[in-house]
């Protein structure tokens, strides 16, 4: 696809907190917007924004070769070690890639670390205005630097990313002084780790923030890739195990809930932009109907590069049209309202019924622990049943409607059928 081509089929605009974007699609802080080379990248591949690499000031206190594991089995993306970035490095990126970029809008990704406390963040806020920057981000999200510490016992004396992001009173303070000096938009990236994220979005919200966005990633201890030896680390070129970063697809269900969250106690005007697992154009769906008005993605560029970009929104374009959706604006929020508590949902009442043409009599369904409905008697002619001339059936009187033998059978052969007229309780 030749680059006017592209253009055109990443064009999918929309104004989020006062910037008009030439698409929802954000390439988030970390290793892939960490130089000017990679905003072109970016930009050439169409993409909404970049955020740059996160930049502190005075010196990143924890920086170091990047150390990553991408675990395929289980989708998911662990970082230990990652190189920050100093201010004038990433000034002068965004100073460059602002003299190139056509359609992506270039943002920081900041964390003041010194001694003036505030006027250091406004200072730093104002540096990237000044370098041409269509708004700023305040870090407070990053879980693996005075964080990670934390969470082992040890005193880090710095206080950064997701230990100030857990604070709604700390990211209040920053987020007012900066709006108060600096008049490009600002974001915000939150963490989950404090378990109140959508708190404290209300605090940033309340204290001037234009945007805030949910950062998705956890703290957490990376698979052992060899139990007979669990003191080598799980991390390649890293002698001692440690707590990682997890990102990636299997993030996916927790980061939607943290948009979801934010987006339920902040209503509808907040602007949100929604982070985690995002690996093609149905979860970007998801992702915003579950709130977010922009996607960020990071995992799924260090593995996929950027160019898919244009692939996934062309797919995105179909489903708006066969929907009848003029814009995709028109799905944000759109499950919002539709989900359920616990205690007000309703379910529908059935039970598994097994088609025996189907059934191979592999007895796969037969063990599962909480059911006692499911026994092996002898098939009725049958080609398909085991050896001994068995295949698998429901009692429907002691069927609970649980649906897991649906999960099980290799086959597909559960079908659902009315609960029998005169059946009473269920025994288990
Ligand atoms: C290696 C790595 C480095 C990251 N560095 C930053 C960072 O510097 N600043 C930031 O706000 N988020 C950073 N993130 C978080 C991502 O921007 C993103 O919010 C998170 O990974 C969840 O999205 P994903 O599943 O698409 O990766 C980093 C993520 C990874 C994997
Ligand atoms: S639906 Fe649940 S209870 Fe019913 S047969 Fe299947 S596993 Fe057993
Ligand atoms: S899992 Fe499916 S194919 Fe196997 S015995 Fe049960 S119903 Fe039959």
């Amino acid at each position: 696809m030749n680059n006017i081509d592209r253009l055109e089929a990443t064009y999918l605009p929309l104004k989020v907190g006062g910037i008009d974007f030439y698409n929802p699609f954000c390439v988030g802080s970390g290793p892939t917007v960490k130089t000017v080379d990679m905003i072109r990248k970016i930009d050439r591949a169409g993409w909404g924004a970049a955020f740059i690499k996160l930049t502190i000031d005075p010196e990143p206190y924890i920086s170091n070769e990047p150390r990553y594991r991408w675990w395929k089995k289980y989708k998911m993306h662990t970082f230990t070690a990652e190189k920050r970035i100093k201010l004038d490095e990433a000034l002068r990126i965004c100073e460059q890639g602002k003299k190139f970029a056509r359609t992506t809008k270039i943002f920081s990704n900041i964390t003041y670390d010194g001694p003036d406390g505030l006027d250091g963040w406004v200072r730093m806020a104002k540096a990237f205005e000044e370098a041409g920057a269509d708004g700023n981000e305040l870090n407070m999200c990053c879980p693996n630097m005075s964080y990670n510490v934390e969470v082992c016992g040890e005193d880090s004396r710095h206080c950064t990313g997701a230990s100030m992001g857990k604070n709604p009173q700390m990211v209040a303070d920053v987020v007012k002084a900066v709006k108060e000096e600096s008049s490009i938009p600002l974001f915000v990236k939150l963490t989950p780790e404090g378990g109140n994220i959508a708190e404290v979005a209300q605090a940033a919200y309340r204290a001037g923030a234009d945007v805030v966005s949910s950062v998705g990633n956890r703290l957490g201890m990376p698979p052992i890739p060899d139990i007979e030896n669990p003191l080598a680390s799980p991390i390649r070129l890293q002698k001692n195990p440690s707590l990682t970063d997890l990102t990636g697809p299997w993030l996916k269900p927790l980061a939607l809930r943290d948009v979801y969250e934010i987006r339920l106690l902040n209503g509808s005007q907040a602007a949100i932009c929604g982070y985690g697992g995002m690996s093609n154009w149905k979860d970007y769906v998801e992702m915003i109907m579950f709130g977010a008005d922009l996607v960020g993605i990071c995992t799924d560029t260090m593995i996929r590069g950027y160019d898919f970009l244009y692939k996934e929104i062309i797919l995105l374009k179909e489903y708006l049209e066969r929907h009848n959706y003029q814009s995709v604006t028109e799905l944000r929020d759109l499950l919002v309202p539709h989900i359920r508590t616990a205690q007000t949902l309703e379910l529908e009442q059935a039970v598994a019924y097994v088609m025996e043409e189907k059934c191979i009599g592999c007895e796969v369904c037969i063990p599962i622990g909480h059911c006692y409905a499911i026994e092996m008697v002898k098939g009725e002619g049958w080609k398909g049943r085991n050896k001994k001339g068995m295949v698998a059936r429901v009692n429907p009187y002691n069927c609970t409607g649980c649906s897991t033998c649906f999960d099980l059978c290799p086959t597909d052969c559960f079908e659902w059928k009315p609960v029998p007229a005169d059946r009473r309780d269920i025994p288990v």
